[in-house]
Parts: C-alpha cells; structure tokens; sequence
C-alpha cells in the first residue's frame, strides 16, 4: 500500500488509473478503524482495484464544543489494517491542506442538512459535504462506500452526486454492529465500562420496533414511543432525537409507507450516539433490517 499525504499526487495517480480504465474505489473515513469501516473497504476491493481509502480528521464538521481535539487517532494500526486488507493507496492530507488560508467555498445540500443530526449539530453536514465532495474530486473514484450507520449523511451524500451530476456511484453497506448488538463506532471508544453496557440500550430500543413491525404495528407515534421508553428505562441515557421519517425526503411520517427510518441519537454520559432501522416496505410487506 502507498500512502500519499499530497493532493497532487493523489491526482496524479487517480488520473493514471482513470486512463488504462480501471474501476476504482474509494472508502473515505476519519481513521480510528473498526470492523464497519474494514466492512466497506470489502465491499470496494470486490468491485474495484485500485481501491483506495482516506483518513482525514475533518475538522469542518465538528461544531466548536464537539470532540475534534480528542477524536481518537490510530493512524499506525489503520495503516496496518487498511495494508494487510489489500488497499492499494492511503491518501491522508494535512488539514492545512484540504482547507488553504483563505478557503471559503461551502457545499451545502439543503432541506436534508439542517434536520435530525444536522438540528443537534448546526454545520456539520455543511463540513462533511464540503470535503466529501474534494475528496471526490481528488479522487476521482468510479464508486465510493459508505455505511448505513450514517443514514442521514448517506443520503445527503447521494442527494449531493446527483444534484452535482457527479461521476462517482455512492454504495451505502450495512450496518456492522458488536455482538451484543452495538453497532461500531470510532466514538465508542469513550464509552466506560458502565455506560458501555448502557449503550446496549440502542439495539435494544430499535429492535424492539423491529418486532412490533413484524406482528403488524404501522402507526409511527406507537413505535417511536416504544423507542423512547425503551430507551428511557436506561438510567444513563440522555435522549437527543427519536423520530421515524421517510427515507428520501427525512421528513416525519405517521404510519410507515415505502421505505423508512427510525433515526436515533443518544448521550450515553458524554458520549453521543446515533443508530438506526431501516424499514421497507415490498409487496406490502414490511422488510426491517437493523
Ligand atoms: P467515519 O465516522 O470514520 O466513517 C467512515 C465511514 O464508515 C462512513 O461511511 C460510516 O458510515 C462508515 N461506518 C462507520 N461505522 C460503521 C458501522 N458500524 N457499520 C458500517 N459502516 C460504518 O463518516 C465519516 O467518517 C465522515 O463523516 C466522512 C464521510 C469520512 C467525511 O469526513
């Protein structure tokens, strides 16, 4: 794996790869690597070579009181975990270069930003569109991995590549979740001992949705009160949102048509976490996947 830290020879080689027409990928992350982010850079180098990932902190989407400074940063065992996957390159820029003295040009997708993660957090979808978007245009890939563990950056993001006629596929993947139902975070990481076993609470809370759809539940209100006591019955937990919305549009429903999501977002302590259902509805049935 070659690690390029400079935005003119990530360019340099992505044009190379784009002229003897290969299918590449790309997996951008923020470092601190776990199964989830190991789960996408699969999914790129079953379809794609060269695949290529990112670890860059960025520090536009974190609001002013939020944990840019001690966000976790495991740079040599990300290296190690992205080289022995078989990432072909690692482009990891300097914050000073990504955003030059004097950078003042914003990506922002409107509507979609400024709701659920985007209300608790003002701007920071603004920061993660703005450098997904020179991410891409560094990168160049034919295809570029998320997960739905973000679901609302995800769709912002797809929202972005078609708004902005972009030539990169967005592939959303699945939530990777620890055996006891906690999906991976780089932030569970703070969690103590205690609240580490409170945060189960999340999967619990969501499942729990998940099998009142299955006996035939539809109304939204029921569910995401269900959700809310679920999560309530756990002392260490700080509700921020819970709220069940339309997959596309993120706009509240009140019974559950199409494709939907049960969007939540949790203080576990100091810790903050977010998790999600998604709910589809086919043939009218209703397909739930956590
Ligand atoms: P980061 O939190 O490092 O996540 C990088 C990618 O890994 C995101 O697409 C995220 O949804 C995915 N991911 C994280 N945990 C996951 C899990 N348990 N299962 C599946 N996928 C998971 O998201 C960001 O970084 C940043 O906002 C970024 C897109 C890199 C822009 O700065």
């Amino acid at each position: 794996m070659e690690i390029i830290h400079t935005i003119e020879w990530m360019k340099q080689v992505s044009r190379q790869a784009r002229l003897e027409g290969r299918v590449s990928g790309f997996v951008p992350t923020m470092g601190a690597l776990h199964e989830g982010h190991m789960s996408l850079v699969r999914a790129a180098l079953a379809e794609c070579r060269p695949v290529v990932a990112s670890i860059f902190v960025n520090p536009t989407q974190f609001g002013p009181n939020e944990d840019l400074q001690k966000y976790p940063r495991t740079f040599n065992e990300d290296c190690g975990k992205l080289e022995n996957a078989g990432v072909d390159y690692l482009f990891a820029p300097e914050a000073g270069e990504i955003y030059p003295p004097g950078f003042r040009t914003w990506v922002n997708v409107e509507g979609l930003s400024e709701r659920l993660e985007g209300k608790s957090r003002p701007g920071h979808f603004r920061g993660v569109t703005t450098v997904v978007l020179k991410l891409l245009e560094i990168v160049q890939p034919h295809k570029a991995y998320f997960g739905r563990k973000d679901a609302q950056q995800a769709r912002i993001i797809r929202q972005m590549a078609s708004d902005l006629h972009l030539d990169t596929e967005i592939v959303v993947c699945p939530v990777v979740r620890e055996t006891d139902g906690l999906a991976m975070s780089s932030r569970n990481a703070y969690l103590q001992q205690d609240e580490r076993r409170a945060a189960t609470v999340l999967y619990r809370a969501l499942d729990g949705a998940r099998q009142s759809i299955a006996r035939g539940e539809r109304d939204a209100l029921r569910l995401t009160a269900a959700i809310r006591e679920t999560l309530r019955a756990e002392p260490l937990t700080n509700i921020d949102y819970v709220q069940l919305v339309d997959a596309k549009t993120l706009e509240p429903v009140t019974r559950l048509r199409g494709a939907c999501l049960a969007l939540l977002a949790v203080k576990i302590g100091a810790t903050r976490l977010i998790d999600n259902l998604l709910i589809e509805e086919r043939a009218g049935e209703f397909d739930t996947n956590l």
